[in-house]
């Protein structure tokens, strides 16, 4: 009996990571097909009210979308998305 009991752990652990490493691509996957806009609603209202997309002007919102990568923990990529995004609507 106790011959089952390592291979089993080994198993069940490895059956465990794989499963966690699923779902670790699959989240970053679900976040890379985001659009800037839903990027936006998710994130820019933590902290404070979102400004409407029409209170800055373009190079404003570039310098403001860096700023607030920072801040907001954004990789560049979702923080490229959310600027392009505003810069679009204003
Ligand atoms: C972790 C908190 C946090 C998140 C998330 C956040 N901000 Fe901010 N934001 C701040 C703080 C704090 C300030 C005050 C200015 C500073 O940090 O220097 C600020 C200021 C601003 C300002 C300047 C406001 C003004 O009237 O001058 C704008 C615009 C802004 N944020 C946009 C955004 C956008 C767009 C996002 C989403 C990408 C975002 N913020 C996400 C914390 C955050």
């Amino acid at each position: 009996m106790k011959k089952f009991i390592i291979p089993s752990i080994f198993v069940f652990t490895l059956f465990v990571c794989m499963l966690f490493f699923q779902n670790c691509t699959a989240s970053k996957e679900a976040i890379a097909n985001k659009s800037g806009a839903q990027l936006w609603g998710e994130n820019c209202l933590r902290c404070h009210n979102t400004p409407s997309p029409t209170d800055f002007n373009d190079t404003q919102w570039k310098t403001i979308g860096l700023h607030m990568q920072d801040r907001a923990n954004l990789t560049k990529d979702e923080a490229d998305k959310i600027v392009t995004f505003l810069q679009s609507a204003n």
